[in-house]
Protein backbone atom coordinates (compact mmCIF):
# COMPACT_ATOMS: atom_id res chain seq x y z
CA UNK A 1 0.00 0.00 0.00
CA UNK A 2 0.95 2.98 -0.97
CA UNK A 3 1.75 6.60 1.74
CA UNK A 4 2.45 9.57 0.46
CA UNK A 5 4.00 12.63 2.53
CA UNK A 6 4.28 15.80 0.73
CA UNK A 7 6.62 18.58 2.10
CA UNK A 8 7.21 21.58 0.35
CA UNK A 9 8.64 25.18 1.46
CA UNK A 10 10.66 27.83 0.37
CA UNK A 11 14.79 27.58 -0.66
CA UNK A 12 16.89 26.39 2.76
CA UNK A 13 13.56 26.17 5.12
CA UNK A 14 15.25 22.53 6.87
CA UNK A 15 13.12 20.51 4.20
CA UNK A 16 16.36 18.02 3.29
CA UNK A 17 16.75 17.51 7.13
CA UNK A 18 13.14 17.35 7.90
CA UNK A 19 12.21 14.67 5.59
CA UNK A 20 14.94 12.47 5.89
CA UNK A 21 14.17 12.38 9.58
CA UNK A 22 10.58 11.68 8.78
CA UNK A 23 11.30 9.08 6.10
CA UNK A 24 14.14 7.26 8.71
CA UNK A 25 11.21 7.43 11.61
CA UNK A 26 8.50 5.20 9.87
CA UNK A 27 11.00 3.34 7.46
CA UNK A 28 10.00 5.41 4.07
CA UNK A 29 11.58 6.04 0.93
CA UNK A 30 12.48 9.53 0.70
CA UNK A 31 13.33 11.53 -2.70
CA UNK A 32 14.65 15.08 -2.49
CA UNK A 33 13.28 16.17 -5.75
CA UNK A 34 15.20 19.54 -5.44
CA UNK A 35 18.34 17.63 -6.95
CA UNK A 36 16.33 16.51 -10.08
CA UNK A 37 16.27 20.29 -10.71
CA UNK A 38 19.92 21.04 -9.31
CA UNK A 39 21.13 18.03 -11.86
CA UNK A 40 19.40 19.57 -14.70
CA UNK A 41 20.56 22.87 -13.53
CA UNK A 42 24.10 21.40 -12.84
CA UNK A 43 24.41 19.94 -16.74
CA UNK A 44 23.24 23.64 -17.79
CA UNK A 45 26.38 25.23 -16.57
CA UNK A 46 28.06 22.59 -18.63
CA UNK A 47 26.04 23.83 -21.91
CA UNK A 48 23.85 21.35 -21.92
CA UNK A 49 20.26 22.42 -23.51
CA UNK A 50 17.78 22.16 -19.72
CA UNK A 51 15.34 20.34 -21.80
CA UNK A 52 17.81 17.84 -23.58
CA UNK A 53 19.04 17.47 -19.79
CA UNK A 54 15.91 16.93 -18.45
CA UNK A 55 14.68 14.46 -20.88
CA UNK A 56 18.26 13.03 -20.47
CA UNK A 57 18.59 12.75 -16.82
CA UNK A 58 19.57 9.34 -14.97
CA UNK A 59 19.85 8.30 -11.48
CA UNK A 60 24.12 8.72 -11.37
CA UNK A 61 23.13 12.20 -12.61
CA UNK A 62 21.67 13.01 -9.01
CA UNK A 63 25.19 11.33 -7.40
CA UNK A 64 27.06 14.21 -9.17
CA UNK A 65 29.38 16.34 -7.39
CA UNK A 66 28.83 19.60 -6.21
CA UNK A 67 25.08 19.95 -6.43
CA UNK A 68 24.94 21.17 -3.31
CA UNK A 69 26.44 24.99 -5.11
CA UNK A 70 24.89 28.23 -4.77
CA UNK A 71 25.78 28.27 -8.52
CA UNK A 72 24.00 25.09 -9.11
CA UNK A 73 20.76 26.30 -6.94
CA UNK A 74 20.50 29.31 -9.16
CA UNK A 75 20.64 27.40 -12.43
CA UNK A 76 18.30 24.78 -10.94
CA UNK A 77 15.81 27.62 -10.26
CA UNK A 78 16.26 28.85 -13.67
CA UNK A 79 15.38 25.85 -15.09
CA UNK A 80 12.51 25.16 -13.11
CA UNK A 81 10.57 27.75 -14.33
CA UNK A 82 10.28 25.52 -18.16
CA UNK A 83 7.32 23.94 -18.84
CA UNK A 84 9.26 20.96 -20.65
CA UNK A 85 11.66 20.67 -17.87
CA UNK A 86 9.08 20.33 -15.10
CA UNK A 87 6.80 17.71 -17.04
CA UNK A 88 10.12 15.53 -17.70
CA UNK A 89 10.31 15.02 -14.30
CA UNK A 90 6.73 14.09 -13.70
CA UNK A 91 6.44 10.92 -14.09
CA UNK A 92 9.54 9.29 -12.01
CA UNK A 93 8.21 11.77 -9.00
CA UNK A 94 5.25 10.31 -9.37
CA UNK A 95 6.57 6.60 -9.49
CA UNK A 96 8.21 7.34 -6.70
CA UNK A 97 5.45 8.74 -4.81
CA UNK A 98 3.88 5.24 -4.93
CA UNK A 99 5.87 2.98 -4.28
CA UNK A 100 5.23 0.06 -1.44
CA UNK A 101 5.99 0.55 2.36
CA UNK A 102 5.16 4.77 1.77
CA UNK A 103 8.03 7.63 0.62
CA UNK A 104 8.61 11.24 1.67
CA UNK A 105 8.90 14.06 -0.91
CA UNK A 106 10.40 17.51 -0.47
CA UNK A 107 10.23 20.24 -2.85
CA UNK A 108 8.06 23.16 -3.97
CA UNK A 109 5.25 21.37 -6.09
CA UNK A 110 4.73 18.11 -4.47
CA UNK A 111 1.16 18.70 -2.61
CA UNK A 112 -0.28 21.23 -5.23
CA UNK A 113 1.14 19.25 -8.68
CA UNK A 114 2.97 16.15 -8.13
CA UNK A 115 0.84 15.03 -5.53
CA UNK A 116 -2.24 16.41 -5.03
CA UNK A 117 -3.54 13.54 -2.87
CA UNK A 118 -0.92 12.94 -0.86
CA UNK A 119 -2.09 11.70 2.81
CA UNK A 120 -0.28 14.35 4.33
CA UNK A 121 0.74 17.85 2.84
CA UNK A 122 3.26 19.82 5.05
CA UNK A 123 4.22 23.13 4.06
CA UNK A 124 8.10 24.37 6.11
CA UNK A 125 9.15 27.62 6.22
CA UNK A 126 11.21 30.26 8.47
CA UNK A 127 12.58 34.24 7.92
CA UNK A 128 14.29 34.30 4.69
CA UNK A 129 17.13 35.25 8.01
CA UNK A 130 16.67 32.30 9.97
CA UNK A 131 16.96 30.07 6.37
CA UNK A 132 19.60 32.03 5.16
CA UNK A 133 22.05 31.80 7.81
CA UNK A 134 21.31 28.04 8.13
CA UNK A 135 22.68 27.38 4.83
CA UNK A 136 25.30 29.36 5.15
CA UNK A 137 26.39 27.58 8.09
CA UNK A 138 26.10 24.16 5.97
CA UNK A 139 27.96 25.78 3.20
CA UNK A 140 30.82 26.93 5.22
CA UNK A 141 30.95 23.34 7.69
CA UNK A 142 31.53 22.07 3.49
CA UNK A 143 34.24 24.09 3.03
CA UNK A 144 32.51 26.33 0.51
CA UNK A 145 33.79 29.91 0.56
CA UNK A 146 30.51 31.83 0.90
CA UNK A 147 29.44 35.44 2.75
CA UNK A 148 26.70 35.38 4.68
CA UNK A 149 25.21 38.21 2.13
CA UNK A 150 25.50 36.21 -0.96
CA UNK A 151 23.23 33.19 0.91
CA UNK A 152 20.49 35.42 1.48
CA UNK A 153 20.61 36.90 -1.85
CA UNK A 154 20.86 33.37 -3.03
CA UNK A 155 17.66 32.59 -0.69
CA UNK A 156 15.91 35.24 -1.93
CA UNK A 157 16.34 35.39 -5.37
CA UNK A 158 15.24 31.80 -5.95
CA UNK A 159 12.30 32.02 -3.22
CA UNK A 160 10.99 35.14 -5.86
CA UNK A 161 11.78 32.90 -8.51
CA UNK A 162 9.65 30.32 -7.34
CA UNK A 163 7.11 32.18 -6.51
CA UNK A 164 6.75 34.02 -9.05
CA UNK A 165 6.59 31.60 -12.00
CA UNK A 166 3.87 30.03 -13.81
CA UNK A 167 4.36 26.67 -13.96
CA UNK A 168 3.58 24.77 -10.56
CA UNK A 169 4.46 27.65 -8.40
CA UNK A 170 6.09 27.47 -4.89
CA UNK A 171 2.73 28.16 -2.52
CA UNK A 172 1.33 25.82 0.19
CA UNK A 173 -1.46 23.28 -0.48
CA UNK A 174 -4.85 24.39 0.50
CA UNK A 175 -4.93 21.23 2.71
CA UNK A 176 -0.63 21.96 4.04
CA UNK A 177 -0.25 21.84 7.43
CA UNK A 178 2.15 24.97 8.12
CA UNK A 179 5.63 24.50 10.10
CA UNK A 180 7.11 28.02 10.84
CA UNK A 181 10.58 26.63 11.94
CA UNK A 182 11.62 30.35 12.57
CA UNK A 183 11.47 30.09 16.30
CA UNK A 184 12.04 26.12 16.32
CA UNK A 185 15.18 23.84 15.61
CA UNK A 186 14.72 21.47 12.93
CA UNK A 187 15.21 18.84 15.36
CA UNK A 188 11.92 19.98 16.97
CA UNK A 189 10.01 20.84 13.75
CA UNK A 190 10.57 16.91 12.81
CA UNK A 191 9.28 16.09 15.76
CA UNK A 192 5.77 17.72 15.09
CA UNK A 193 5.90 17.23 11.42
CA UNK A 194 6.24 13.02 12.90
CA UNK A 195 2.98 14.01 15.30
CA UNK A 196 0.82 15.44 12.21
CA UNK A 197 1.88 12.45 9.79
CA UNK A 198 1.50 10.05 12.89
CA UNK A 199 -2.40 11.26 13.67
CA UNK A 200 -2.79 10.82 9.91
CA UNK A 201 -1.56 6.77 9.82
CA UNK A 202 -4.37 4.39 8.91
O1 LIG B 1 17.69 22.87 -0.66
P1 LIG B 1 17.02 24.11 -1.19
O2 LIG B 1 15.71 24.38 -0.54
O3 LIG B 1 17.93 25.31 -1.18
O4 LIG B 1 16.75 23.88 -2.76
P2 LIG B 1 16.29 22.55 -3.52
O5 LIG B 1 15.10 21.95 -2.82
O6 LIG B 1 17.46 21.68 -3.75
O7 LIG B 1 15.76 23.15 -4.92
C1 LIG B 1 16.59 23.85 -5.81
C2 LIG B 1 15.69 24.59 -6.79
O8 LIG B 1 14.99 23.61 -7.58
C3 LIG B 1 14.60 25.45 -6.17
O9 LIG B 1 15.00 26.79 -5.91
C4 LIG B 1 13.48 25.38 -7.21
O10 LIG B 1 13.63 26.37 -8.20
C5 LIG B 1 13.67 24.03 -7.87
N1 LIG B 1 12.68 23.03 -7.44
C6 LIG B 1 11.42 23.06 -8.01
O11 LIG B 1 11.13 23.94 -8.82
N2 LIG B 1 10.51 22.11 -7.71
C7 LIG B 1 10.80 21.14 -6.83
N3 LIG B 1 9.87 20.21 -6.56
C8 LIG B 1 12.05 21.11 -6.20
C9 LIG B 1 12.99 22.09 -6.52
Amino acid sequence: MSFTIAIDGPAAAGKGTLSKAVAAHFGFAHLDTGLLYRAVGAKTLLGVEPIEAALALTAEDLNAQGLRTQDVAQAASRVAVIAEVRAALVDFQRAFAQRAGGAVLDGRDIGTVICPDAAVKLFVTASAQVRAERRFLELLAKGDPCTREDVLADVKARDARDMERVEAPLKPADDAVLIDTSQMSIEDAALRAIAVVEARKP
